[in-house]
């Protein structure tokens, strides 16, 4: 077990004049689950493979525990990755195709069939050893695909989005049992996926990436609760917090009814943007704040979210907010939604970055 270290590295691929990744810095501690998240093409994978050694860098270093493995080929590195397309060998059987890295390593058939066994066993692999992998369901296969990782009993363990050929239902089960595995094993594992729910369900700590720049690096709570910017703000969380760029005026801002005084964070700006969880806009009916015509009701059965616009400012703004389950207002209906002022997430209209 080893931790993991990215140390300003950046990898720009051949005829691009932008890295793919934008000099990473980033410490992954021994055993820890790392998760790294951001849109499609945000150099998610650019980033999993230059760990593994499977993309070149062209500046700063990789360190793995102690060691700098910014030039070591990826048989070196003693790590184990599993890709999204995780291809199984069709003739081999489950346990083959479990030992078949120990093998090439030169590994005795009985040590094989001892770490395969335990593997197994570990995975609930058992009963289908003998089977081939077009015989299973796609999580067995998922799982066969993680148990040929786990028998090399590497450092640390790369995952890129593994889950996103199972359904809905399989991932919420696997992503638990990866969760729930690594903890038992104690591996160091960076796990990539463009799911922020999974992301926040599994990381100890998540990674937001955008554009090959890191942007936040913090716990599940910390990134919800304090987004540097308006980014993670508007990524993180589901549905995505309210964003509202509103005009400034004698260092206040109006949102409906409710005036928050941002002289201190805004000294001079003309704008601002606001952000407020959907959870925090609520119609307890007398509230005070915003009045939402609700286009969308979407009831989800212990939840509930109406979606609509709201006026500020002589502007509109499409806006989400969280509804009675028991009772949700019907299309059409106009709401008053009030929300606690403290709980109120500012950005700057300039930069996007989080005032204080
Ligand atoms: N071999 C390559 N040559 C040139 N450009 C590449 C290469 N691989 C990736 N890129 C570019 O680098 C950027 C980052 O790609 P990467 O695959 O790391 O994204 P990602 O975050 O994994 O996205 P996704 O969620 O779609 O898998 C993208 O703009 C992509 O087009
Ligand atoms: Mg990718």
């Amino acid at each position: 077990m080893a931790s993991v270290t990215y140390d300003r590295a950046s990898c720009v691929f051949p005829g691009s004049t932008k890295p793919a990744v934008d000099r990473l810095s980033l410490e992954i501690k021994d055993g820890e689950l790392l998760v790294l998240v951001g849109p499609s093409g945000c150099g998610k994978s650019t980033s999993l493979r230059m760990l593994a050694g499977l993309e070149h860098v062209d500046s700063g270093s990789i360190l793995i525990g102690d060691r700098d493995v910014t030039g070591a080929e990826p048989k070196d590195r003693d790590i184990a990755m599993v890709f999204q397309n995780y291809a199984l060998y069709p003739h081999m059987s489950v346990a083959e195709n479990m030992g078949f890295g120990l093998k090439l390593a030169g590994t005795s058939k009985a040590e094989i069939k001892a770490r395969v066994d335990e593997v197994a066993e570990l995975l609930g692999l058992e009963e289908f050893l003998g089977r081939k992998p077009k015989a299973l369901s796609g999580g067995q296969r998922q799982r066969v695909a993680m148990g040929r990782a786990i028998v090399r009993k590497p450092q640390v363990f790369l995952m890129d989005e593994p889950l996103s050929n199972l359904d809905a239902k399989l991932r919420v089960q696997t992503r638990a049992q990866i969760a729930e595995l690594q903890r038992r094993l104690g591996t160091t594992m960076v796990y990539v996926t463009h799911d922020q729910v999974e992301a926040m369900t599994m990381g100890d700590r998540v990674a937001v990436l955008k554009d090959g720049v890191l942007q936040q690096c913090a716990p599940p709570r910390e990134l919800y609760n304090r987004p540097v910017n308006e980014f993670v703000a508007g990524f993180i969380g589901s549905p995505a917090m309210n964003l509202m760029r509103l005009p400034i005026a004698d260092g206040k801002v109006s949102v409906g009814e409710i005036e928050i005084d941002v002289s201190r964070e805004t000294s001079g700006a003309t704008e601002i943007v606001i952000g407020i969880r959907p959870e925090q806009l609520v119609d307890d009916g007398t509230a005070t704040g915003l009045e939402l015509e609700v286009d969308i009701v979407e009831e989800l059965g212990a939840d509930a979210y109406m979606y609509g616009r709201v006026e500020v400012a002589g502007a509109r703004h499409q806006i989400v907010a969280r509804a009675d389950w028991r009772n949700p207002p019907a299309r059409g209906a106009r709401v008053r939604l009030g929300f606690d002022v403290d709980q109120v997430h500012m950005f700057s209209a300039v930069d996007g970055r989080r005032l204080e």
